[in-house]
This record gives structure tokens, C-alpha cells and sequence, in this order.
């Protein structure tokens, strides 16, 4: 779809994925108790998101605060037409989420030597390999795959990336057969004409894959480059309640574009994300209380657009 694009049932429905249970609670400092992240997950199944990404199957010495990922996993109640999502970084953590009876594996690498080692200790070339065994692995479990790039925009390490980098890392990723790719701007360094041109020729090359933008909203350029994949075609967007989230092994990272902010942007231009705003914002309104701090998301303090204020009773002449 491009930006005003009609199909003959009216527009498309953008696909958002929640992934504050991930991405935002990853790097809290404070564990957040494990029936709280249930009920996190529960409230937010029932807003209209299409996807949620649930927990990570990593080290729980690395992430301490997913260290009940199993638990969290098993006791969601799960609403149909929701896809339960949860990130792994190996063969192990594939099968610890595989019994679990995950909808969906989210694999992880970097486009950047730097960023992978320092997350994942291994090279893009590594990742790649373990992609290919947990592929193996997942073969016949009807468990579907989508692989995100990290750093796809650019590295707190080794600096910029080149467009034709990314784009070897999609062609290794479609050849396995992995139906679904996000790209991640992991430290926010992402500018709107870099995501447009990396978007467009992402599309171009593989018009049948699953693309999704993971932005991080670190120099105020989340909902900028959401606007843009959306223009060059992209449909699907990971986003994080309240811009909740950061990669603990990535300095500077912050919080993703928040999922509030970027829904209200995307109806107030008319479009059809399938998200109750409302009920979303419920749930948004219970985080400063859940992870003990203030969230930066800016519809919840200021109020949709279409906010009236009480005019003054009184004029004073
Ligand atoms: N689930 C549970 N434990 C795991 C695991 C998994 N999927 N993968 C590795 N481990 C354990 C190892 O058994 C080891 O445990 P121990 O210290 O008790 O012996 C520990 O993690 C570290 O293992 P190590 O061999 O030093 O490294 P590794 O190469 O096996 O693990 C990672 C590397 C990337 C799997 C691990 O560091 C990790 O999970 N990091 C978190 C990455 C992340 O979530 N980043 C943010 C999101 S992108
Ligand atoms: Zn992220």
C-alpha cells in the first residue's frame, strides 16, 4: 500500500506490534513481577494489536527482568487473531519457546560486527548460521519465523551501514525460507530519506516478504520515520507502550516510538490500524505505576488531538 491507497474494503489495515513486554521491559532495572507482565500481555490482547512480542528466550543472566519468560508464555490468555511473538537468539532459547507453543519465533542479529558482538557474541556471519539450524529445528511445528535486523540503520560502534550490507543479510534470510524481516533502528540514528530508500529497495527486492519497521524514538525521529516507511509501502510496525525500551547491550539506546503516539498518528490521518486508542491508552495510563518511573509517550499527558479543554466561564473586560 502507499500512503492513501484504498483497497475495495477501504484501507488497509496497518499491522502494529506490541513490544513493550520485550523490548521495553528488557531494560528495566526493576523486575517487573511476573502476574503483572500477565496482565500486562492480557490487557493489551485485547486492544486490537495484531502482534505481541511476549518475552525473550535468552540468558537470564544477560536479561534478568525475562528471566520468567516460560511462565509468562504459558499463562497469557490468548486472543484469536493475535500473533504471540517471542524473540530468540540461538537453538536454545528456539526450543525453550517452542515449548511454549509460541505463534511466532523472532530471531535476532546485527547488520553490524560490533553491535552483534557485544549483543549476541557472535558475527552477523554466525547468526546467520544459527538461523539456519533453528530453521531446521522449527521445520513442520506450523511456528512461523521472522528474522530482525539490528543496527540496520546505522551502529553505536562501527557507525553507518551500508544500504547493500542490509540488503545481503534479506537475501540470506528470504534463501532460508524465513517469511518475515524487521528492520531495527536499534540507537535511533535513523533519518526519513534513509528509511524511505532502504524500505523502498527492501520492497522492491522481495515484494512477498513480511517487512516491518522496529524504530527507536532516541533522537526524536521515531513517528518521522514511521511516516516515511509508511509512504515508500511498509504496513507492519513494531512499537512499544508508553516508548517503553532500549537494547541494554547498545550505548544510548532509549525507548522505541510508543505505541500510543504512533496509533493516534496513523487514525488522525484516517488510517485503519484496528486499535481500540482508547482502551490502549488505559493501559498505557498504568505503566508509570507498573515500572515505577514516568514514560515519554506524549498522547497520554497532552490527549488526543481532538481534546477539548473547558473554555473560560469568565472574560474579565
Ligand atoms: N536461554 C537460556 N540461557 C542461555 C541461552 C538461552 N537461549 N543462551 C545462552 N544461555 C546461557 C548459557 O548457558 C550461559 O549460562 P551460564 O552462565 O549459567 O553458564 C550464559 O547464557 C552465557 O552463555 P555464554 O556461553 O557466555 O554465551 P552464549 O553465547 O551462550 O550466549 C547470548 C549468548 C546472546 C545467548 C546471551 O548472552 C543472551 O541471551 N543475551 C541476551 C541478548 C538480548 O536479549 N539482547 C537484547 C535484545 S536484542
Ligand atoms: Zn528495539
Amino acid at each position: 500500500m502507499s500512503l492513501g491507497m484504498q483497497d475495495s474494503s477501504g484501507f488497509h489495515r496497518l499491522r502494529i506490534h506490541e513490544v513493550a513486554p520485550r523490548d521495553g521491559l528488557q531494560i528495566e532495572p526493576v523486575f517487573v513481577p511476573t502476574d503483572r507482565k500477565i496482565d500486562l500481555i492480557d490487557r493489551l490482547s485485547l486492544t486490537g494489536l495484531a502482534k505481541i512480542e511476549v518475552t525473550s528466550f535468552v540468558s537470564p543472566t544477560a536479561i534478568p527482568s525475562l528471566a520468567d519468560a516460560e511462565i509468562v508464555m504459558r499463562q497469557i490468555r490468548r486472543v484469536d487473531g493475535v500473533v504471540y511473538a517471542a524473540l530468540v537468539p540461538n537453538v536454545r532459547g528456539c526450543h525453550r519457546a517452542l515449548a511454549c507453543g509460541v505463534d511466532e519465533l523472532n530471531l535476532v542479529m546485527s547488520a553490524s560486527e560490533g553491535h552483534s558482538r557485544a549483543n549476541l557474541r557472535m558475527t552477523p556471519r554466525q547468526s546467520l548460521l544459527a538461523f539456519e539450524d533453528i530453521v531446521d529445528v522449527t521445520a513442520g511445528t506450523g511456528v512461523r519465523i521472522n528474522a530482525s535486523i539490528s543496527t540496520a540503520f546505522g551502529c553505536p560502534f562501527d557507525g553507518a551501514v551500508p544500504v547493500e550490507t542490509v540488503l545481503g543479510l534479506v537475501d540470506r534470510i528470504a534463501q532460508l525460507g524465513i517469511g518475515g524481516v524487521t528492520l531495527c533502528d536499534t540507537t535511533g540514528v535513523a533519518n526519513p530519506r534513509q528509511v524511505g530508500v532502504l524500505c523502498a529497495a527492501v520492497l522492491l527486492r522481495y515484494p512477498q516478504l513480511n517487512v516491518t519497521v522496529h524504530f527507536h524514538d532516541t533522537r526524536g525521529l521515531g513517528l518521522a520515520n514511521a511516516l516515511a516507511a509508511l509512504e515508500v509501502g511498509i504496513e507492519r510496525f513494531d512499537a512499544s507502550l508508553g516508548g517503553l525500551g532500549g537494547c541494554p547491550f547498545a550505548p544510548g539506546a532509549s525507548g522505541n516510538v510508543c505505541t500510543e503516539d504512533l496509533v493516534h498518528m496513523f487514525e488522525a490521518m484516517g488510517l485503519n490500524t484496528g486499535v481500540d486508542l482508547d482502551r490502549l491508552l488505559a493501559v498505557a495510563g498504568d505503566l508509570p505505576a507498573l515500572v515505577g518511573h514516568a514514560v515519554p509517550g506524549q498522547v497520554l499527558r497532552a490527549g488526543k488531538a481532538d481534546r477539548r479543554h473547558a473554555t473560560l466561564a469568565t472574560v474579565d473586560r
